[in-house]
Parts: structure tokens; sequence; C-alpha cells
């Protein structure tokens, strides 16, 4: 109806309409901080009763955000955590950013979260109210899942509640890109959807680009997601054969990113993890498989990606014949670097795999001190240990699996003999001045590159 439209239009652009934000993980942490600082009452949703309290004693569980950083949120008295889902009744806005993870089979859509979510919305939805979708998930879910939830409950979209996809584009760890300098995709159920979702992220974000429609939004993320899964399933490709044949992939991409156009940089790994990229590109698949359309590259890619762990076993494996001193040390095990995210991280198969065929195994990562694995068929807890000089003298190999800052990489160097280093770490180390390359601007003004040496 178009009061409510004006109604919720006019709260959303005077910051008087309540933000509900359910989940509140890696995703839903970024957009509270956006909106409280900007003025907006915040609620925050989540089963985790941990997590709220937490919240409400200023203490942060995630590495993107300090507990001062949690405290300065609480200091603007806009920000509500709470585990009661009957505050939704109060909110103008909700915004789901819950996990939509792959079912044990690794190849199907669980939206068992995003299902109990709905439920909890569907209790205390007021009319009048925005939806709004966050979690990556595969195209029509919008349209096919989450609008004919709420139109069962006698509401219709576009009228009397309104709905849309805006997929959430935050990378941890990396400082560079902030929720707010990001630019945000935003489909629209109805054009009144579209226009309101978009006036909401306008009061956020600096750049909202809005879209025909859920599905667009929902492909958008999954084929850029869907690129870098296969960009890095092509480098670790590349790698394998470059290492065969004594050629420094490291050298390769740095020189081959000199070209200003068409080329993107993927480093190798030991494997692809967290809750995006390994995951993503399955839930385009399913549907498309499920619509009876082929995935080939991503088939290709999965074959590759997936096979990393096991090829980093077979290099320790091949390094460790003759070698007396059987510990072996893992430095790093987040998926990425400098961050605490363990979802889908490799470093769990690999070390599950060394220790199942006998090694004493340690691993070393301030961001992630205690890891779950099983060991024998039994599942068992690990602790981290220090990372110094009596680590790395001890044992007989380590693998460098994540590449944290914190790593003191000239140290490391000096045990290179006795390192396998699946993120290049020392190549980078080695190689800082080496390979920079430089504008360098000559007399009759035509630009170069020159590599510094
Ligand atoms: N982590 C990323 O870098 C990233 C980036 C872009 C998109 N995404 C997508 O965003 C979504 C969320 O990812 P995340 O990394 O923030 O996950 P997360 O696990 O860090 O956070 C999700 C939170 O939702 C809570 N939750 C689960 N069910 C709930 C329910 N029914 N009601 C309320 N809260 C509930 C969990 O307790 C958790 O705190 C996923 O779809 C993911 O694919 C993640």
């Amino acid at each position: 109806m178009e009061e409510f439209y004006e109604k919720l239009n006019q709260e959303i652009i005077s910051k008087k309409s309540i933000i509900g934000v359910i989940g509140l993980g890696y995703v839903g942490l970024p957009i509270v901080e956006s909106f409280v600082k900007s003025g907006f009452q915040t609620i925050g949703f989540d089963i985790d009763d941990e997590k709220i309290k937490k919240l409400i004693q200023n203490e942060s569980y995630i590495t993107d955000f300090t507990d001062k950083d949690i405290e300065k949120i609480n200091e603007f008295n806009r920000f509500y955590p709470t585990n009661k889902f009957d505050k939704i009744s109060q909110c103008d806005v909700l915004i789901i950013c819950v996990p939509t993870p792959l079912k044990e089979d690794k190849l199907t859509p669980d939206l068992t979260f995003l299902n109990n979510s709905l439920k909890s919305i569907g209790e205390n939805i007021r009319r009048g109210t925005l939806v709004v979708l966050e979690s990556t998930t595969y195209p029509f879910t919008t349209s096919e899942v989450v609008v004919p939830y709420l139109e069962k409950l006698g509401l219709k979209v576009g009228d009397d509640v309104f709905v849309a996809f805006s997929p959430e584009r935050i990378n941890p760890g990396v400082e560079k890109f902030k929720f707010s300098s990001t630019p945000k995709i935003v489909g629209g159920k109805t054009e009144r959807c579209k226009q309101i979702a978009t006036a909401l992220y306008g009061c956020v974000i600096d750049k909202v680009v809005p879209v025909s429609k859920p599905e667009v939004a929902e492909m958008a993320k999954l084929l850029e997601n869907t690129y870098r899964y296969i960009n890095i399933a092509l480098v670790n490709e590349i790698e394998t054969f470059c290492s065969e044949m004594d050629i420094d992939i490291y050298e390769v991409i740095e020189a081959a990113s000199t070209k200003p156009f068409g080329f993107e940089k993927f480093y190798p790994g030991p494997g692809v993890g967290g809750h995006c990229i390994p995951i993503d590109p399955f839930y385009y698949k399913w549907y498309a498989n499920e619509k009876n359309f082929e995935t080939l590259l991503i088939d290709a890619a999965f074959e590759i990606n997936a096979n990393r762990p096991k090829n980093v076993f077979n290099k320790a494996m091949m390094r460790m014949k003759g070698v007396k001193n059987s510990i072996i040390t893992v430095l790093g095990v987040a998926y990425k670097k400098n961050i605490n995210d363990l979802r889908e991280s490799s470093a769990i198969e690999l070390i599950e795999m060394l220790i199942n065929n006998g090694y004493e195994v340690r691993f070393s990562d301030a961001f992630c001190n205690k890891i779950l694995i099983k060991a024998d068929g039994k599942s068992c807890e690990m602790l981290s240990v220090d990372f110094n000089e009596e680590l790395l003298e001890k044992s007989g190999l380590i693998i460098i699996h994540t590449d944290h800052d914190y790593f003191n990489y000239e140290l490391l160097n000096k045990y290179k003999e006795k390192i396998i280093d699946t993120r290049y770490a020392l190549s980078k180390f080695e190689n800082e001045d080496r390979l920079v390359y430089k504008d360098i601007v000559c007399k009759d003004k035509d630009v170069y590159f020159e590599r510094q040496i």
C-alpha cells in the first residue's frame, strides 16, 4: 500500500527507522556498526547467547573488530544485541545475514539457518517492514523462498512488506575495502522494494547499484566468487607445472601483473577456504544442474582446488623420507592471513592426514589457538604452540600454511631448507625489493617498468 511505502521511505531518509540485523557474525557486525554510526537505532539478533553476552560486555569475537571497536559502537547507545526474537516486531527494516553452508555432501545448499530466521520473522513481522537478504545463496532464493514465505502469512510483497536481495561483499582481514566504501548491489522484488532498499543503503554506503530484480543481484555475487574460485584453480594448476620446471610462479605472477589491463593477480595456495569461495560456486552449480545446465569449469576447478591439501601432504611425505626428527610444524591454520576464521580451512585436512600417517604434528597460529580434528577416527582438540626459534629448531619439517604478517620471515628464511612454503611467503620476503616493478619515465616520456635489483 502506498501509505506503508511512504511512511517507511520517510523514516529511512530521516534515520528514524529501527534496523534489525539477524546474524551477528563477520557480515552482520560491520552492518550494525555502519547503521549505528550513521544514526540509526539498531537491534542485533543472534541465536548464539555467548556472542550476545560478549557484545554487551564490549568484547569482540572476530579479528576485524577490537574490544575497543565494540565499546565505541555501544557508546552510541543505539545498539541492542539480543536473542529475543519477539523484538523483530519493533523493527522497520530486517537484514538477514545468517550462514548459508553446504550440506555434508558439500554439494547441496543448506538453507536451515535462513529458514529458521524466516520463521522468527514470520512470527513477529509487522506490516510496512523491509526485509533484505544479504546471505549468499542460489539464484531465485529471494523469489522462491523468501517471498512465498511472507505471502503465505497474508503479506503482499511490494504493498504490505518490501523484499530485496543485496549481496554482502566484505573482505575480512582487508582494511582497504570497508562496508561503506564497497559498492552495494540491490535487487528489489518490485519497483517499490528496489527504491526503498536503495534509499536504505544510500544512508550508509557511498555507492549503491540498483539492478532490475533479485536474481541479478544473487547471480552477480555468485559470478564474483565463482570467478575467484576458477582463477585460483588456474593459478594452482600453473603453479604445479612451474614448481616442477624450476620456474618461480611468484615472479611469473608479478611480471604478468605489469600488464595494465585484462589480468588480475591470484596466488596459489594449500587449498581454498572460508565461508564464501569454496561454497558459493556450489550454490550456483546446484541450481544450474537442477535446471539441467552444465558447470564444466566449476567441476574442473573443484578437481584442482580440492586436491591441494593432498598435494601438500604428498610433498611433505617426500621431504620426510629419511628425516629422523618426525615433528612437523604447521604455521598458520586460518583459511587466510591475519584473521581467525577456520571455516573450510585446508589446514585441518592437512593436519589430519599428517597425524593419521603417524607424524607428530604441532601448529602455531596466534589468531586461532584451538582446532578440532579427527585423528584415528576420534575427534580431538589441538592447541597452538608459541612461534619461536626453538619450535623451528626442533621441527623436522615446517609447513607455512597461512602467511600471517606477524610471523618472523627473516627468522623463517634461516630454516628455508626444511620449509614447505605453500603461500610463497618466503619468495615474497626474499624478493620484496627485487620484484617491485616501478613506473620509470624515460626522456621521451614513454613509461616503462623497471625491475628493482
Ligand atoms: N564472511 C564473509 O567474508 C562473507 C562475505 C560475504 C558474504 N558472506 C555471506 O554472509 C552470510 C553470513 O556469513 P558470516 O561469515 O557472517 O557468518 P557467521 O557465521 O560469521 O555469522 C552468522 C551468524 O548468524 C547467527 N545465526 C545463525 N542462525 C541464526 C538465526 N536463525 N537467527 C539469528 N542468528 C542466527 C550465527 O550464530 C552467527 O553468529 C553467509 O551467507 C555468507 O556466505 C560472508
